[in-house]
């Protein structure tokens, strides 16, 4: 027996493509490490609502409350765009996240170096790119109410309410310096207090927060020139911390400046359970897909590095998951890439399989 759980949801698209790879990784770990997981598979999504008119059971809820982890490939697809907002299988992630407690959400943005030239930036501008950007993952105009399409005279008005809390932020913000302290110790802080309350509401607190945290040289950033800089000179950052929404579009921002959305991984991280292991769920930043599913060309190593984050979050295993970047960094410097890494002349593309082992067998080479 082993006291490591782990919830796998495959989800819709190239989720179970991607998802069988880390799949060989989990079983690796066991036969050449002896560090075994007692792995569930689960539906989520789009599959969910297929099999259960709904994107999350509340059995799979419940279970994902039980595990030390939770491991997600993908959810969506057009098959489901004209269904109820309420069942949709974005839903079934909402759902994971809010019930979780799920509040940070780790995204780094990292640039291999082998993959320099696909960003679409120039080289000097992202070799070397090492960021991390936490997401607030749980409040704000997700989840804020009211909400709605409702009647007003003669037609009808979409509401969405920005919505947070000082000990939202508090929390959050803490997550994002703790972070801070084990890396540069440089925090920029992203809002629009310029027009939003919430912002403005935002700023204070963190400011509050930063005086636990000396050490570190905060910032603070209105989120629209936070994205400009981003983009002009990506490496004056270190960790950024940002709402719900700025950060669901600056996360994918950053995602793209490393080359390929198809390598970026993430930790979604709630309090400490009874064991000590936060409530985790780690995904890949990349969605669903349509358009590549079931063809064998989408790119594991998104949802291969989010494993390597559960090993380093969850279970304490930073030299195991230094291990397993380590060995996807050797497959990238060999030249190995699937289809969405392609430029370079006369570089046939792995499949998704053959970059799962690809990896196993970089991984055994390293022992
Ligand atoms: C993300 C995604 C999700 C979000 C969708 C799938 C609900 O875009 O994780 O960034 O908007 O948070
Ligand atoms: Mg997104």
């Amino acid at each position: 027996m082993t006291d490591r759980s782990l919830l796998v949801l495959p989800g819709d698209g190239i989720g179970p493509e991607v998802m069988a790879e880390v799949r060989k990784i989990i079983d690796w770990y066991g036969t050449a490490r002896g560090i075994t997981f007692d792995v569930t598979e689960d539906l989520v999504g789009g599959c969910a609502y297929d099999a259960h008119g709904t994107p999350l059971t509340d059995a799979t809820m419940a279970k994902a409350q039980e595990v030390d982890a939770v491991l997600l490939g993908a959810v969506g697809g057009p098959k489901y765009d004209k269904l109820d907002f309420s069942v949709k299988p974005e839903r079934g992630l909402l759902r994971l996240r809010k019930e979780m407690d799920l509040f940070a959400n780790l995204r780094p943005a990292q640039c291999f170096d082998a993959l320099a030239d696909f960003s679409s930036l120039k080289k000097d501008v992202v070799a070397g790119l090492d960021i991390m950007i936490v997401r607030e993952l749980t409040s704000g105009v997700y989840f804020g109410e009211p909400r709605g399409i409702i009647e007003e005279g003669n037609e009808r008005v979409g509401i969405n309410t920005q919505r947070y809390t000082e000990s939202e932020i508090d929390r959050v913000a803490r997550s994002a310096f703790e972070l801070a302290m084990k890396r540069n110790k440089k925090l920029c802080s992203m809002e629009k207090a310029n027009v939003m309350e919430s912002g403005v509401l935002w700023r204070e607190v963190v400011t509050e927060v930063g005086k636990d945290y000396p050490e570190v040289e905060l910032s603070h950033m209105y989120a629209d020139a936070g994205a400009m800089q981003l983009t002009r000179w990506p490496k004056q950052f270190d960790v950024i911390v940002t709402d719900n929404l700025f950060g669901d579009l600056l996360s994918d921002l950053a995602a793209m400046l490393t080359g390929s959305l198809g390598m970026l991984p993430s930790a979604s991280l709630g309090a400490p359970m009874a064991n000590g292991r936060p409530k985790a769920l780690y995904e890949p930043v990349h969605g669903s897909a349509p358009d590549i599913a079931g063809q064998g060309k989408a790119n594991p190593i998104a949802c291969i590095l989010s494993f390597a984050m559960a090993l380093r979050y969850s279970f304490d295993l930073g030299d195991e998951a230094d291990r397993l970047e380590k060995a996807v960094e050797k497959v990238l410097a060999d030249g190995k890439r699937t289809a969405d890494l392609l430029g370079e002349e006369g570089v046939t593309p792995l499949s998704t399989a053959e970059m799962g082992d690809a990896v196993v067998e970089a991984l055994q080479a390293g022992l």
